[in-house]
């Protein structure tokens, strides 16, 4: 793989990085994980405009500007020759001498690899997946995309362990998020119900172009937390997140949803959201 790191293209295994960079070091470092279908990036701007955010967050400069940040992208997906995959972007504060507090000034480093993925054709996603659930140990600033991916790491863990394929994290008694999605649940009449945006959630490009779609499509939302329950007695779960799109979620803690079987919603959604990528 060709990857890109702080200015230049160069093979994976020629790229260099401090030990003492601040992400390395304190996972002091944001990214982003954008899709490519086709050959095309998906919703770029959203994830460009997320970045921003989570810089802004963290009081960090963005090192390159956003035509720059294009242009490499599109040129790793070119050098790579990726027609279905995932651009991973990360900046981090920089490299210095190891201490809790850093000094102004310092220069942000810039990584971005790709990886080659079927994501339409995904076997997951004509199966469903089967989703354990999990307390929320995380840090109370999801909303800003940080590298801190230890907790949601053992998360799927555990749910592997347990013969699952992802976990979906409750705080309060309410499914915050998947590891690494959104959720969603439909009910009885057909509305569509995710939890509302705050801190307590990653902010998904994906969900927000879903929902728009299903909005489009005359889809009834509900922007609300749900509990376990609640989406164990839905007609219908399912999850979003760029690496995946709209993946259908068929069983939690065991309980089949619906008929166990990915749902005609989530399927629909799925599609549109392929066809309008396309
Ligand atoms: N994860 N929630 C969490 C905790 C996430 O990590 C992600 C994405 C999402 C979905 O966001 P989006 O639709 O913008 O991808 C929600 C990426 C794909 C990852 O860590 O690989």
């Amino acid at each position: 793989r060709i990857v890109f790191v702080n200015g230049a293209f160069v093979p994976e295994d020629e790229a260099k990085i401090s030990i003492f960079d601040r992400g390395f070091l304190m996972a002091d470092a944001v990214y982003e994980v954008t899709s490519v279908l086709d050959g095309k990036l998906c919703d770029f701007a959203g994830h460009v405009a997320r970045l921003h955010r989570s810089l802004g967050e963290l009081g960090m400069p963005s090192p390159v500007n956003d035509d720059e940040l294009l242009a490499i992208h599109r040129e790793l997906v070119a050098r790579n020759g990726i027609e279905e995959g995932v651009v991973y972007l990360q900046v981090t504060r920089g490299a210095h001498d190891r201490d809790f507090a850093w000094p102004e000034g310092l220069k942000p480093s810039l990584v971005l690899f790709t990886q080659a993925r079927q994501i339409v054709t995904s076997p997951t996603a004509a199966k469903g997946l089967r989703v354990i659930s999990i307390d929320d140990l995380r840090w109370g600033r999801r909303d800003i995309k940080t590298v801190q991916l230890l907790y949601p790491s053992l998360a799927k863990m555990e749910a592997k362990r347990r013969g699952a394929d992802d976990a979906w994290m409750v705080m309060d008694g309410k499914v915050t998020e998947g590891t690494s999605n959104n959720a969603y649940i439909v009910t009885r009449d057909g509305t569509i119900v995710t939890r509302n945006l705050s801190n307590d959630i990653l902010h998904g490009i994906t969900r927000a172009s879903v929902l728009r779609l299903a909005s489009d499509a005359q889809m009834k939302i509900e922007e609300r937390p749900f509990s376990i329950a609640e989406a164990q007695a839905a007609t219908e779960a399912f999850s979003t997140a760029a690496s995946s799109f709209v993946m259908p979620v068929v069983e939690i803690d065991g309980v089949a949803i619906g008929d166990g079987s990915p749902g005609p919603v989530a399927r629909r959604l799925r599609e549109i959201y392929i066809e309008t990528a396309r």
